[in-house]
C-alpha cells in the first residue's frame, strides 16, 4: 500500500471515510498496516500497555519509544503521535518536543488535545513545520481536572463551543481533527462545519473517518470497555485459553512432544 500523504488524507473530506486504529509496537503496526490508513500511537499506551489508570503519566520518552516500534513495524503507514500530557503547556515547550517527535522518530504528525484554547499552540506547531492533528470533544487529558471522562455536546452552548473549538484548531492549521465522546447529531455538525477531515472515536457515523483503540476493539482491554466499542474479537478470552493450554501441556509433560524439539 502506498503511504497516504496530508494532501491525500484531506482529499478523504466526505469521501472514503478514513480507517485509524491505535498502535503502540511493531509486532501490532506490521499486523494493522494492511488495512489502516492511519495509525495512531495514542498516550491511550499508558493505560493498556503502562497499567496505569489514564494518560496523565505518559512521557515523551515513552511516546517516542514506542513511535519508534510502530514506524518500524509500518514504514508505509502514515503515523501521528500523541502529545503526552504536560508536554505542549506553552508554544516553546510544544516546539521543542514535537521537534524531538521529528528528529528522534519518523513520525508523520503529532496530535494534541484542546480547542479554542489550544488554538495558538497548533499555529506555533504548524507554522514551524509541524503537521498537526487536533483532538477536541471529550479530552482524555482532563480526565481529572474535569472529575471523569465526559461526553460533549449535550446542549446548544455545548455544540456551539465544539463547532467554534473545530474552526479554531482548522484555522490554526491543522490538517486532521479528531472528536472524541460527543453526541453523534452534534458531531455531524462539527464534520460539516470546517474542511479538513473529522476523526471520530465515540462519535456517530456523520464524520470522516473512525479511531478506536485496538486493545479496546479487540477484546483485549478488560478493565473498562467505553459503550461506543465494538468488539471485532474476543482477544482476552482467547489469550487467557491458549496460555491456560500451555500452561496443562507443560503441567502434564505433553508440551514438548516429538513434533517440537530438536
Ligand atoms: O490516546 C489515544 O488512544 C487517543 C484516542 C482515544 C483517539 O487519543
Amino acid at each position: 500500500m502506498k503511504k497516504l500523504t496530508i494532501g491525500s488524507i484531506q482529499k478523504r473530506k466526505s469521501s472514503l471515510p478514513l480507517v485509524m486504529i491505535t498502535a503502540y509496537d511493531a509486532l501490532f503496526s506490521r499486523l494493522f498496516s494492511e488495512s489502516a490508513d492511519i495509525l495512531l500511537v495514542g498516550d491511550s499506551l499508558n493505560m493498556s500497555f503502562g497499567g496505569n489508570p489514564d494518560t496523565l503519566s505518559a512521557t515523551m520518552d515513552q511516546m517516542i519509544y514506542h513511535t519508534n516500534a510502530v514506524c518500524k513495524g509500518a514504514p508505509e503507514i502514515f503515523v501521528i503521535t500523541d502529545m503526552p500530557f504536560g508536554s505542549y503547556c506553552d508554544e516553546k515547550t510544544a516546539l521543542e518536543n514535537a521537534i524531538r517527535v521529528y528528529r528522534e522518530t519518523a513520525a508523520d504528525a503529532v496530535k494534541i488535545e484542546g480547542g479554542t484554547d489550544k488554538a495558538h499552540l497548533v499555529h506555533h506547531l504548524t507554522s514551524n513545520g509541524i503537521a498537526v492533528c487536533g483532538h477536541i470533544g471529550l479530552l482524555p487529558q482532563a480526565f481529572r481536572a474535569e472529575g471523569g471522562y465526559k461526553v460533549k455536546g449535550k446542549t446548544e452552548t455545548e455544540a456551539l463551543t465544539l463547532i467554534a473549538d473545530a474552526q479554531a484548531i482548522e484555522e490554526a492549521g491543522a490538517f486532521i481533527l479528531v472528536i472524541e465522546g460527543v453526541k453523534a447529531d452534534v458531531a455531524t455538525r462539527v464534520a460539516q462545519s470546517v474542511s479538513i477531515p473529522v476523526i471520530g472515536i465515540g462519535a456517530g457515523n456523520g464524520v470522516d473517518g473512525q479511531v478506536l483503540v485496538f486493545s479496546d476493539m479487540l477484546g483485549l482491554y478488560e478493565p473498562f470497555v467505553p459503550k461506543f466499542v465494538k468488539q471485532y474479537m474476543n482477544g482476552a478470552s482467547s489469550v487467557k485459553k491458549a496460555v491456560s493450554n500451555y500452561k496443562t501441556e507443560v503441567q502434564n509433560k505433553e508440551f514438548p512432544n516429538e513434533n517440537y524439539i530438536y
